[in-house]
């Protein structure tokens, strides 16, 4: 089976992955290459932090590989926390203290729309490639569920009467922004 480097550590982005990608390629993660390294993500785009790990990883470990970067845009807020997601309740906050921020931030907001967007950034045989994935919903008014991770029990998907974290992983990964822009990268890696 054909392997590739998805440029994370991240084990919840990990088995979301190798669960979608299935029997087609071999996953392997930043540890499986010996890459313990703390990766910058500096830019001011999903775009800009995706090319910005995947180029570091080909710098400096020689791999051909790929890296996502995700962020959740609240119409509310102004496209917040967005790619800033990561670190919106401040450096070396989890995701419980990002939602709770989150929450009290949108205490008197009654429209409470938002997507989550993952672009993913490919370098292969010398050329770099970027494949998006977004799913459209709302942020509920308090945390429901406790499978997923992240920002999940406070999103609900459009069409769906529950959070992505009352999912079942097959089920989050059929309509989420990961589970799209991770089509979108097999179907290209497929297709060559
Ligand atoms: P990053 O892509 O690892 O930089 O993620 C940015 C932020 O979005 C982090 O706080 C993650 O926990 C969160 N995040 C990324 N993917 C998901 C997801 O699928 N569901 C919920 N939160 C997510």
């Amino acid at each position: 089976m054909q392997e590739i480097v998805f440029a994370t550590n991240n084990k919840h982005k990990l088995s979301e992955l190798r669960r979608i990608v299935g029997d087609k390629f071999t996953i392997l993660s930043l540890a499986d290459i010996g890459c313990h390294d703390d990766i910058p993500e500096t830019a001011d785009t999903l775009e800009g932090n995706a090319l910005m790990k995947a180029r570091y990883v080909k710098q400096h470990f020689g791999y051909d590989c790929f890296a996502d970067d995700t962020g959740l845009m609240v119409d509310a807020l102004d496209g917040a926390p967005g790619v800033y997601s990561a670190r919106y309740a401040g450096p070396g906050h989890d995701s419980a203290a990002n939602m709770r921020l989150l929450l009290s931030n949108m205490q008197d907001v009654t429209l409470r729309t938002a997507r989550f967007v993952t672009v993913i950034a490919l370098i292969l045989d010398g050329k770099e490639l970027t494949f998006r994935g977004v799913v459209e919903g709302e942020i509920l008014t308090q945390p429901q569920g406790t499978d997923g991770f992240g920002y999940d029990p406070v999103f609900r998907p459009q069409g769906f009467p529950i959070s992505f974290a009352c999912m079942t992983p097959d089920e989050k990964n059929s309509i989420s922004h990961r589970g799209r822009a991770t089509r979108s990268l097999m179907d290209y890696l497929l297709s060559r």
